[in-house]
C-alpha cells in the first residue's frame, strides 16, 4: 500500500502552502481534503493582508512577519504555477471616528485623502450628519471640506484569494503533492502512540506525519475535539462602477478592488452553523454601507455573491503545533486572517514537523489550551 511521510488534512490556501513547504524538505505529501481544494474559506476570503489593524495583540508578530514573507511567498507561487495572484501594494485606507488607529497609520488631511482616492466619501468629527463627499457634482453644490476627517493610511497589500489558491494547487501538482479530494477525514490512526495515518468514509492513508489544517472542519477528526466553529462571512461583488485604488476599510464595511475592476464588499461575521447560504437583505445593507463611504458605486451592478466559513477557535487565535499524540499536528483556526497567515504557519509548522525548535513563541496557540 501507498504511504507518505506526510498527511496534510485540508487542501485550503493553510494545507496547500504546508504541503508545498513539506514537499521542499523531501516529503512526500499527501493532502485530503473533503470537497474540491481551494473552495472554502480560502475561495471566500476578501484578500486583504491586514496586519497593521485588527489583529488580536498575541498574534501581532506572527502576522506582521507573514506580511513580510508575501512577496516572496506569491513570486515562488507564480513561478510554479505560471499564474499571477493579483498581489496589489496601494495600500489600505482606514476610516473611522470611533476608534483610534493604529500607531503605524499615517493620518490623512482631506488633500492627502483627495489625491489618494477621489471617489471617496468619508465620516468627519466636525459634522455629524453623515460622509462628507469629496468628489464634485456638476448638479450639486460642492460640500465643505471638513476641518478633521477621520482617516488613515496603511501600507498593506492585498491579494486575490482565489488566484493565489489556484496557483498553490498547481504549484502543489508540479510539485507531485498527491490529493485525495472529496474524502473527508473521520479519525486519526493511532499506532503504539504515534500518527498512523487517516481514515476517511472509504480509505485509509498512511503516514507518519498528519496535520489537521481542515478550517472549519477541524473538530471532526477523531479523537480530538478541536473547538474550531464556522463564523459565515456573506460579500460581494460589483463591476462597473468607480475605479478604486485602495482597500478602504471603515467599523461597517471593507471595499477591496482587484486589479480586473471588479470591487469586493464584505462583509458579515455570523454564527450559523455550516450554512453558506446568502440573503439579499444582507447583501443590500452591506452595498448601503458601501454607497456611504464610496456613492459613485450606485452605479455598479453586482457580479456575484457568496459567503464561505470563517475557521473561530474561542479565543479567535490559530491553535498551531503538535498535539499529545506524537506526530499529530494542527494548523487551523486562523479565522479572518487564513490568507495572510499561510506563510508564516507554513514555515512554522515545517519546522514543528522537522523537530526544530520554533522561531517565534507559540505558547498562546498551543493545542492542549481548551483541554
Ligand atoms: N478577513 C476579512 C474577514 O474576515 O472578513
Amino acid at each position: 500500500m501507498k504511504s507518505w511521510d506526510a498527511i496534510i488534512v485540508g487542501g485550503g490556501i493553510i494545507g496547500l502552502s504546508l504541503a508545498i513547504s513539506l514537499r521542499k524538505e523531501g516529503l512526500r505529501v499527501l493532502i485530503v481534503e473533503r470537497g474540491e481544494p481551494g473552495r472554502e474559506a480560502s475561495y471566500a476570503a476578501a484578500g486583504m493582508l491586514a496586519a497593521g489593524a485588527e489583529i488580536p495583540p498575541a498574534l501581532k508578530t506572527l502576522a506582521e512577519e507573514s506580511a513580510r514573507l508575501y512577496p516572496e511567498f506569491v513570486h515562488e507561487l507564480q513561478d510554479e504555477s505560471g499564474s499571477k495572484v493579483d498581489l496589489r501594494d496601494q495600500g489600505t485606507i482606514l476610516l473611522s471616528c470611533g476608534s483610534p488607529f493604529p500607531e503605524s497609520a499615517e493620518r490623512l488631511s482631506p488633500q492627502r485623502l483627495r489625491s489618494l482616492e477621489p471617489k471617496l466619501a468619508f465620516p468627519s468629527k466636525s459634522r455629524s450628519a453623515g460622509p462628507e463627499s469629496l468628489s464634485s457634482s456638476p448638479d450639486k453644490p460642492s460640500p465643505r471640506q471638513p476641518d478633521e476627517i477621520c482617516a488613515a493610511y496603511l501600507p498593506e497589500r492585498s491579494v486575490d484569494p482565489r488566484a493565489l489558491t489556484a496557483a498553490a494547487i498547481k504549484a502543489a501538482h508540479h510539485r507531485q503533492i498527491d490529493i485525495a479530494s472529496g474524502a473527508e477525514v473521520k479519525a486519526l490512526l493511532v499506532d503504539g502512540g504515534r500518527a498512523s495515518g487517516v481514515q476517511t468514509e472509504r480509505s485509509t492513508y498512511s503516514a507518519a506525519m498528519v496535520v489537521n489544517c481542515a478550517g472549519a472542519w477541524s473538530g471532526n477528526i477523531a479523537p480530538y475535539e478541536f473547538p474550531v466553529r464556522p463564523v459565515k462571512g456573506q460579500m460581494l461583488a460589483v463591476v462597473g462602477g468607480p475605479s478604486l485604488q485602495h482597500v478602504i476599510r471603515s467599523e461597517h464595511v471593507y471595499l477591496v478592488p482587484r486589479s480586473d475592476g471588479r470591487v469586493l464588499i464584505g462583509s458579515t461575521l455570523e454564527d450559523s452553523g455550516f450554512t453558506k447560504q446568502t440573503d439579499v437583505d444582507t447583501l443590500q445593507r452591506l452595498f448601503q454601507a458601501a454607497l456611504e463611504i464610496v456613492p459613485e458605486l450606485a452605479s455598479s451592478r453586482q457580479h456575484q455573491a457568496w459567503a464561505g466559513l470563517r475557521p473561530a477557535t474561542p479565543d479567535e487565535l490559530p491553535i498551531l503545533g503538535e498535539t499529545s499524540t506524537s506526530g499529530f499536528f494542527v494548523a487551523t483556526g486562523h479565522y479572518r486572517d487564513g490568507i495572510l497567515l499561510a506563510p508564516i504557519t507554513a514555515r512554522i509548522m515545517t519546522a514543528l514537523i522537522a523537530g526544530k525548535p520554533p522561531a517565534f513563541d507559540l505558547e498562546s496557540f498551543s493545542p492542549g489550551r481548551f483541554a
